[in-house]
């Protein structure tokens, strides 16, 4: 009928309008697909055949996946913006008018305008497919629900319930739908169509749908105003001390519900294209979806060109540390599939276990597992002190001390005991890859595969391909990593690879810092307040300062008078301070919980904490500009593709904060000129080591980052 929808009606006098976008592999709301919409409306509103009408989507993967994000994106004017919020509310409210029922029959991916049109729906049924998905993600692009979303969505499952849903952007299964109140009714995939038509046919001619779902107590507190300034005031709270206010999507999202409950359905879609007009304009919703677009491209990568990626069905992990625990646990979790886990002693595997055990007990906790999935995952984990299932390995991946010595000795052993294929990958932060595989025969099958930590939380992995290395096994370890859920980016065997190294001009600026006087809570909170998930004396302790002196150390080595270290570096992990791991370090702790900063540190190091009043703004300067001075030229060596990847890098593997775009476009945002400006200034008052690099003078004048390098 259209390019993007076909109507059918059938004798029975049930009508199925499937919706199935051209050329997209998901259903997308683009500007022509509602123009169609409107056309297919407008025809229906005039059938007198129809008793019941079900929209389905044409495409196996999925129901909705929303509004068109570039179209968004591309979006500067406000009259613009509140026109295409508009478009949705008379659309949506003209599918909600028509005079027979409607039913959206989900499965698969609803999100967005795609739950949004479910809401003007008479009924919603949902497939128990596992990946059906139900949610409003707009808040994580900068926007809010602005097609009567966030209107409609309180009004059928309650107010707090809908907030945790706009406010997150996270999305729910069909069965959580269901005791939501946000379906009708759940439908066995097996025989979807068959019962969504049962459902239609009972349900034909009633435009009323059941009453149920809500929780009485809840509709009390909700139903009374002072209740429901409670909950608005709480999700207000809990917003702003999250987003540190920082997003401003998700506070204007409270207020735009608030209306809908008091002053109408009316006032509520004004509101929404009110918002809409401001947000979808609005610098961090383009910042926002900047990252969105880097995270769909760097889906499509697969690593290095004309090589097929091996499967991996068997792994093994060298170390059951802080990383090797971790990704044992990842790999279990995941995969479903036994892993072997080496280290030197049992008191080390012990822990590593203990770690492990922790890590599902949290997902029990948070019910993304229950107690016996959690259990039988936990039995895959495999300890052991010797090389036993080592030969069965498809990968192995290195996790112990960062050392090269002790590296190149177990890769060459761990070498005799698997087969010749078999991938052997190293987590090392910041040593050689070609070197940890220099005592290896086949060489060419030792490449580099650094997680972050921590390992479960950091969507990030570096991979990392040295000089004539076999590209079946990065492209095997690019693939694995996918599997792993984590997004893998290719980055060059030089120190530190690229995180690592623009990393540790950041926190080696923040040592300076400390020596010149200021405080450790206040370099952490300006870092924090500038968007950083974690200041970088708590990020310090986070890492483990002994890993973290050694690749200072390591990288001081290769970069010399340009990464200078303090003199005093050393005495920190000296003194028995590790950090989080060993609740000792920065900080004080008391067992897992951290206190305030540990006084004697400043006596240790014979600092005087004497900045009163610091200037936030110069200490952001002092640390985030030598990132950028150093970008310029990890880009320029090669070390990674483009900016693109440095921020995505950034924002996966540090949690540079996403509202900014990444590193790369945010220093394009602020200008390369007034930035190699600040830079000299700094390198007159403070040192040498803030010279702008020829790197960066050159970037800027090719005008940016991204014009340079994409
Ligand atoms: P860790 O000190 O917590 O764990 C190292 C483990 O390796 C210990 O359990 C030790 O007993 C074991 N080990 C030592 N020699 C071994 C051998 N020959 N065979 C088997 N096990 C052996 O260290 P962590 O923090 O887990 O670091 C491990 C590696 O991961 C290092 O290369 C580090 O640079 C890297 N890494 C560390 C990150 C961090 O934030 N801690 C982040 C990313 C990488």
């Amino acid at each position: 009928m259209t390019s993007n929808f076909h109507l059918e009606v059938g004798a029975d006098r049930l009508a199925t309008l499937t919706f199935d976008s051209p050329e997209k592999k998901l259903n997308v709301f683009t500007r022509t697909a509602l123009q169609e919409l409107e056309r297919v409306l407008e025809e229906l509103a005039g059938r007198q055949d129809v008793s019941c009408l079900i929209l389905l989507s044409g495409k196996p993967g999925g129901f909705i996946a929303g509004a068109d994000v570039e179209e968004i994106a591309r979006v500067t004017d406000p009259v613009e913006a509140e026109a295409g919020s508009r478009v949705g509310h008379r659309l949506f409210a003209a599918w909600e008018a028509l005079p027979f029922p409607t039913v959206a029959a989900i499965r698969g991916v609803c999100l967005g305008g795609g739950l949004e049109i479910s809401l003007a729906s008479t009924f919603r049924v949902a497939s128990d497919r596992p990946d059906t998905k139900l949610g409003l993600p707009e808040v994580q692009l900068g926007i809010l629900p602005a097609w009567g979303g966030s209107t409609r969505l309180p009004r059928l499952i309650g107010i707090a319930e809908a907030l945790d849903l706009i406010l997150t952007g996270r999305t729910v299964d069909g069965r959580k739908a269901l005791k939501l109140g946000l379906v009708d009714a759940l439908l066995p995939d097996a025989r979807f169509l068959d019962a969504v038509r049962d459902f239609a046919l009972a349900h034909a001619g009633s435009k009323r749908r059941d009453e149920a779902g809500i929780d009485f107590k809840e509709l009390l507190l909700e139903k009374n105003p002072v209740g429901r300034k409670i909950l608005f005031d709480q999700a207000r709270k809990k917003t702003l001390e999250q987003s540190r206010g920082h997003y401003p999507a998700p506070l204007r999202a409270i207020e735009v519900v608030r209306v809908g409950l008091e002053h109408g359905v009316k006032a509520g879609f004004d509101a929404e294209a009110r918002a809409a007009s401001e947000l979808a304009i609005s610098k961090i919703a383009k910042n926002l979806l900047h990252v969105f677009r880097l995270t769909e491209n760097a889906k499509k990568e697969t690593g290095l060109p004309g090589a097929e990626p091996r499967k991996v069905s068997s792994t093994a992990v060298l170390g059951a540390g802080v990383m090797g625990g971790g990704i044992a646990q990842l790999i279990a979790d995941k995969t479903n599939l036994p892993v072997r886990m080496k280290d030197v002693n049992d008191q080390a595997l012990a822990t590593g276990m203990m770690h492990a055990a922790e890590l599902f007990d949290k997902q029990v906790k948070r019910r993304r597992l229950s107690v016996p999935e959690a259990k039988r995952k936990m039995a895959l984990l495999l300890p052991t002190l010797d090389f036993s299932g080592f030969a069965r390995a498809d990968l192995v991946i290195e996790a112990i001390v960062e050392n090269l010595g002790v590296k190149q000795e177990v890769f060459a052993e761990t070498a005799k005991h698997v087969r010749a294929d078999a991938v052997l990958a190293s987590n090392t932060s910041s040593l050689s890859i070609a070197g940890i595989g220099a005592k290896t025969p086949q060489r060419a099958r030792v490449v580099g595969m650094h997680f972050f930590n921590p390992v479960g939380k950091m969507p990030l992995v570096e991979v990392i391909a040295p000089e004539g290395s076999d590209p079946v096994a990065v492209n095997t370890v690019f693939a694995y990593t996918r599997k792993l859920g984590k997004t893998p980016i290719l980055v060059s065997d030089t120190p530190g690879f690229l995180v690592n190294r623009l990393l540790m001009f950041y926190s080696t600026e923040a040592l300076w810092l400390l020596d010149e006087g200021y405080k450790i809570e206040d370099l952490d909170r300006a870092m924090a307040d500038w968007g950083m998930p974690v200041g970088p004396i708590t990020l310090t302790d986070e890492v483990g300062i002994d890993v973290a002196t050694k690749v200072a150390h390591i990288l001081h080595d290769a970069f010399s008078e340009r990464l200078p270290v303090p003199a005093w570096l050393d005495k920190v992990p000296e003194s028995g301070r590790l950090g989080t791991k060993n609740g000792k370090g920065f900080y004080l702790y008391e067992g897992k919980e951290r206190k305030g900063p540990d006084p004697s540190v400043y006596t240790l190091l014979g600092l005087h904490p004497d900045v009163e009043h610091p200037d936030a703004g110069l200490i952001a300067d002092r640390m985030v500009l030598p990132m950028v001075n150093e970008a310029a030229r990890c880009l320029e060596e090669k070390v990674a593709k483009s900016a693109a990847d440095v921020d995505l890098a950034l924002i996966f593997g540090t949690g540079f904060p996403p509202f900014r775009g990444g590193l790369c476009r945010w220093a394009d945002q602020e200008g390369l000129g007034p930035i190699v400006a600040t830079l000299e200034r700094l390198e007159s008052s403070v040192g040498d080591r803030f010279r702008p690099s020829d790197e960066l003078r050159r970037t800027a004048e090719a005008g940016g980052f991204y014009a340079r390098f994409g």
